[in-house]
């Protein structure tokens, strides 16, 4: 796993991917195929490692299709990607109804829940989830799983305004029986991580009789005063596409 093979990106012919970099394109490249319209006027672009292969394949699609779309970034990164790829960029507040989101995820469940937040843009990306008609998640084959928690161990990812921080990880301790739940600190713990708004993000492992009931979590954990949103969603995805080791894609 992740050991260099013969899988060459055909947009980039020097690029060698690995097992799981090729995953991701073939997850990536099989959703937009499917869920990209020729109509689709307004597109989500979700953050993360899959999702540049989703640009990489929509740019495919041609400079006449997509100068009749405007694409709304999840954040910084997906900002710079869509400005990167000479598409046209939009915001949400222009644009509060997408024809179609595709974002990555940390997993996904056999119920399209899924954890996200890995890079701590879950806040947007839930808003983009919630406006789209379609919300598509695409990932390798390490983020399809039967329960929510089983690889992903960081936690649940919370963005809590800065000032309640200290409050919320003790309520997530003694009340929420998260008594890991953590700080999410820059490389090098030269100080917090800060999300694109500002605000501060937990990561809050949970043991896996709980996360059998995510939206419970999700609730009770969003309750909670200072908490801006947590990094489970529910009954948000219509479908998630895996790439596998052998060349395959699961849908769900
Ligand atoms: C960022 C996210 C990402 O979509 C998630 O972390 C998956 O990233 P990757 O595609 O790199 O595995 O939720 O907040």
């Amino acid at each position: 796993i992740g050991q260099p093979t013969k899988l060459v990106s055909p947009i980039k012919p020097d690029v060698v991917l690995t097992v799981i970099e090729k995953s991701k394109q073939l997850a990536a490249w099989t959703a937009v195929d499917h869920h990209v319209k020729p109509e689709h006027r307004v597109i989500g672009i979700g953050s993360g490692s899959t999702v540049p292969y989703v640009v990489e394949r929509i740019v495919q699609l041609g400079a006449e299709a997509n100068q009749l779309r405007v694409f709304i970034p999840t954040g910084f990164q997906s900002k710079e990607l869509i400005v990167s790829s000479g598409l046209n960029l939009g915001d949400v507040d222009q644009f509060p109804t997408i024809d179609v989101t595709l974002d990555g995820a940390d997993e996904v469940d056999h119920e399209l829940n899924c954890i996200k937040g890995g890079g701590a843009c879950h806040l947007r990306e839930k808003v983009l989830a919630e406006a789209a008609n379609t919300f598509i998640l695409v990932a390798d084959y390490r983020k399809n799983v039967k329960y929510l928690g089983t690889n992903f161990t960081p936690g649940v990812p919370i963005e809590v305004v800065p000032f309640a921080y200290a409050k919320v990880l003790q309520n997530l301790h003694h009340i929420l029986g998260s008594p890991k739940a953590s700080l999410r600190m820059a490389v090098h713990k030269a100080g917090p991580v800060v999300s694109d708004n500002g605000n501060f993000i937990i990561d809050a492992p949970f043991d896996l009789e709980k996360m059998k009931t995510p939206y419970t979590i999700m609730t009770q954990i969003k309750m909670l005063t200072g908490v801006v949103e947590v990094g489970v969603f529910c009954n948000m995805a219509q479908a998630a596409y895996f790439g596998n080791e052998d060349g395959s894609v699961t849908i769900r």
